[in-house]
């Protein structure tokens, strides 16, 4: 069964950037595109574990602060040629308030 938690307001979060919220054990980054759209993923690059909410949104992807992967907010996965995936959690929105999906 799939649990929502809610991690605050959409205008807490900086478009083009991301806010990271702890939960169990996990940091999540929870990232907003240009046109208001929220992904949410691991906070650590599929390369080497760089803090992916570092990174610069552009498009539907993060480049990583360290390396410059591209890794792709919809699914996780790094862009060609680089491979690799990281976690991939549900986020929505309700009336303003982001609700992180698949926690706790
Ligand atoms: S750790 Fe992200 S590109 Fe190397």
């Amino acid at each position: 069964m799939s649990q929502w938690l809610e991690v605050g307001n959409l205008d807490d979060i900086p478009r083009l950037g991301s806010r990271v919220v702890k939960t169990g054990g996990e940091e999540i980054a929870i990232f907003r595109t240009a046109d208001d759209r929220l992904f949410a993923l691991r906070n650590a690059c599929p390369h080497k574990g760089g803090p992916l909410s570092e990174g610069l949104v552009h498009g539907e992807r993060v480049a990583c602060p360290l390396h410059n992967w591209n890794i792709d907010l919809e699914s996780g996965e790094a862009v060609a040629p680089d491979k690799g995936c990281t976690r991939r959690y549900e986020v929505k929105l309700e009336q303003g308030r982001v609700l992180l999906g698949g926690v706790g």
